[in-house]
C-alpha cells in the first residue's frame, strides 16, 4: 500500500474526483478525512466504502470558503488523528455565464470556493504538517487556456496554478512538496450538470468527448491515480509541478 499510515484530508469528497480519490487512498492505506459542504447521506457513503473495504475513514462538514469552518475541521481532523500528511485541496464549482452578466456575488462564489478554500485549507493544515507532507491542489485545463462564458471559472483556476507554485516556493525548506492536476473534460455529477443545461446534451457530451485527442471522456479514477502519484514517494522530487491529466487536449 502506497499511503500506509499517512493521514489525507480530500475536500469536495462525497462525488466526483473527490470521491474516487478519497476511495482509491483509502484502499491505499491512508485514513481519511472526507470533507462534504451538502450531503451528508453521500459523505456517509463513502465513509462507508472505505470501512467496508478495511480503511479508516470519517466525514466531516465543512465549507471551505468560510475560515471558521476550515480550522474547525483541521481541528477535529488534529483531534482524531493527531496529524496531516496530504491535503488533497478538490472542492469546486463552476459558473457558466458570460461576463457582462455575471453578478458580483457570481463572481465571489466561485473564487471564495474554488481558490479562497484552497487558500484556507493550506493555512490551517500546513501547520500541522512535518517533512514528507503534500498538498494537492485540483486545477483544470480552464486554468491554462481560456474558454468563453467560463471567465470566472478560469481566472479561479488560473489562481490556484499560481497559488501553487507560490506555497510549494515557501514550503520547500520545511520539505512540504505542493502540486496541482489540471483535468480535462471528467465524467463527474458537475460535467453531467453543465452537459444537461445545455441546449442540446447530446451534442455537449459528444464535443466534450471529442476535444479530447485520446477520444473519450475522463473518468474520476483518472484524476484520483494521478493524485495517488503525487501523494507518494513516487513524486518526492517534484514539487511546483502543473500535472495535466487531459487525454492530449491542451497538447493540439
Ligand atoms: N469534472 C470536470 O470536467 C473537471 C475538470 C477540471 C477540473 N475539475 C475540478 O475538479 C474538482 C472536483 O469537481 P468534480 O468534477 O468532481 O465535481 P463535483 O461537483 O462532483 O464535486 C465537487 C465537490 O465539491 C463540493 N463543494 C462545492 N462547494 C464546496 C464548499 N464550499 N465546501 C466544500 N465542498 C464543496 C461539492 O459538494 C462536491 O462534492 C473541482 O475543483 C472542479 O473544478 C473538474
Amino acid at each position: 500500500m502506497r499511503l500506509e499510515g499517512k493521514v489525507a484530508i480530500i475536500t469536495g469528497a462525497s462525488s466526483g474526483i473527490g470521491k474516487a480519490t478519497a476511495l482509491l487512498f483509502g484502499r491505499e492505506g491512508a485514513k481519511v478525512v472526507v470533507n462534504y459542504s451538502h450531503s451528508t447521506d453521500e459523505a456517509n457513503e463513502v465513509v462507508n466504502s472505505i470501512v467496508k473495504s478495511g480503511g479508516e475513514a470519517i466525514a466531516i462538514k465543512a465549507d471551505v470558503s468560510k475560515e471558521h469552518e476550515v480550522k474547525a475541521m483541521i481541528e477535529e481532523t488534529i483531534k482524531k488523528y493527531r496529524k496531516i500528511d496530504i491535503l488533497r485541496n478538490n472542492a469546486g464549482v463552476e459558473l457558466q455565464k458570460p461576463i457582462t452578466i455575471t453578478s458580483e456575488e457570481d463572481w465571489n462564489k466561485v473564487l471564495d470556493i474554488n481558490l479562497k478554500g484552497m487558500f484556507l485549507c493550506s493555512k490551517h493544515a500546513i501547520p500541522y504538517m512535518t517533512e514528507g507532507g503534500v498538498i494537492i491542489n485540483t486545477a483544470s485545463v480552464a486554468g491554462l487556456v481560456g474558454s468563453a462564458n467560463l471567465s470566472a471559472y478560469c481566472a479561479s483556476k488560473g489562481g490556484v496554478i499560481a497559488l501553487t507554485k507560490a506555497l510549494a516556493l515557501e514550503f520547500a525548506p520545511n520539505k512540504i512538496r505542493v502540486n496541482c492536476i489540471c483535468p480535462g473534460a471528467i465524467d463527474t455529477p458537475m460535467l453531467r450538470r453543465f452537459i444537461d443545461a445545455s441546449p442540446d446534451p447530446k451534442a455537449t457530451e459528444k464535443q466534450f468527448t471529442s476535444m479530447h485527442p485520446l477520444g473519450r471522456l475522463g473518468q474520476p479514477e483518472d484524476i484520483a491515480r494521478a493524485a495517488l502519484f503525487l501523494a507518494s514517494d513516487s513524486s518526492s522530487f517534484i514539487t511546483g509541478h502543473t500535472l495535466v491529466v487531459d487525454g492530449g487536449f491542451t497538447a493540439q
